[in-house]
């Protein structure tokens, strides 16, 4: 009894984990264990061996038990040491810098055309992206027979075959949100309109799904005047430079009288895009006073009220302000381009902050 005892409290002692353990146990003291196979041995002993033995084997067993409990103890604690040893954490350290998603320069040029107009007064309105012809169309003066229906590349909704309404259609651009708006605050109103406009073409300057922002300031006595000055100043402000070259350029569209397209001197050099320099225009924006039609569409009186109105390609003074050359790349989803052009999440334009820093 004295060489098991001294054996297996031994070997428990130099058990270096569990399983080793579990192993010693079932040696010792499970069913077919030295211990085990001892107490059997009791049956065949006189009654006064056995009084003797009986006890101090289970002494032997309840001190193997005990010695395993422990070891098991000291094994769990020790695991736990290591593991809060090897898991420390610093949590004084600077957090590390993980860039992660940024702003698409459509969402910062947004945020930046938003932060001049509102200096300026402009709420923004909104409008939905899904139009019936009417809002498109029709309450801008464009009739069914006008041409600017088929120059605008319309993408039609398709009706049920027995459905004779006429479709829905991807807004061609934001100006029936100036009938919304019209019919929804009356006059005097000053607005501005972001979003998405749909238009079937495609080249380095064109996509199918697009930008525009809306303008519309509807008061007694506004003129082409204060149409001119907003455009100048909201240029400055935005391309962040003291001049920058504008063309006004006589126009038509059926919902302004008079009107004018508005380009900015740029040039390509080099394939790279760049603003008030060089010998080449860009189109960004067609403008004018809005006609008189196009107030009684919106429930305003035309003899009492009158306005200007223009409409701004964002994705245009995207690529103009930050040099690049290529529209269809904005919505390519190419993680390189928007790592490239995007802008950190944190820096909100404001007039007061920078727009683009
Ligand atoms: N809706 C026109 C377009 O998409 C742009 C436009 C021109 C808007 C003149 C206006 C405006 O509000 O007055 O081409």
């Amino acid at each position: 009894m004295d060489d098991l005892r001294e054996k297996y409290i031994s070997l428990i002692a130099e058990a270096a984990d569990e399983a080793t353990l579990e192993d010693l146990r079932v040696q010792a003291v499970g069913k077919k264990g030295e211990v085990s196979l001892q107490m059997r041995e009791l049956g065949r002993m006189s009654p006064e061996e056995r009084q003797v033995a009986g006890p101090a084997l289970n002494a032997l067993k309840d001190e193997i038990n005990s010695a395993l409990a422990a070891k098991k103890q000291a094994l769990g604690d020790a695991a736990l040491d290591e593991r809060l040893r090897s898991e420390w954490l610093d949590v004084t350290l600077p957090a590390r810098i993980r860039r992660q998603g940024t702003i698409h320069p459509v969402s910062q040029v947004t945020e930046e055309v938003t932060a001049v107009f509102a200096d300026m007064g402009f709420a923004v309105a909104e409008g939905p992206q899904i139009e019936s012809d009417w809002y498109n169309f029709d309450a801008l003066n464009i009739p069914g027979h006008h041409p600017a229906r088929a120059e605008m590349d319309t993408f039609y909704m398709a009706r049920a075959k027995d459905d004779d309404r006429p479709p829905h259609v991807l807004r061609t651009h934001t100006s029936p949100v100036q009938i919304r708006s019209m019919q929804e605050h009356g006059a005097p109103i000053r607005i501005i309109a972001p979003g998405r406009v749909y238009r079937a073409d495609y080249d380095q300057t064109h996509t199918p799904m697009f930008h525009q922002v809306e303008g519309l300031a509807i008061d007694r006595d506004i003129s082409m005047a204060n149409l001119k000055w907003c455009l100048e100043e909201f240029v400055k402000a935005f391309f962040e430079v003291d001049d920058v070259e504008l063309r006004f350029r006589a126009s038509h569209f059926p919902f302004t009288e008079p009107s004018a397209e508005v380009d900015i001197r740029c040039s390509w050099e080099g394939g790279t895009l760049k603003v008030g320099e060089g010998d080449d225009w860009l189109e960004i924006l067609g403008s004018g006073m809005v006609h008189p039609k196009v107030l009684e569409a919106g429930k305003i009186d035309p003899n009492e009220w009158q306005g200007f109105a223009f409409g701004l390609g964002i994705d245009r003074i995207a690529m103009l302000k930050y040099g690049i050359p290529d529209l269809r790349a904005f919505f390519d989803s190419d993680l390189r381009w928007l790592r490239h052009y995007g802008f950190a999440s944190l820096d909100v334009p404001t007039l007061h902050g920078g727009l683009s820093r």
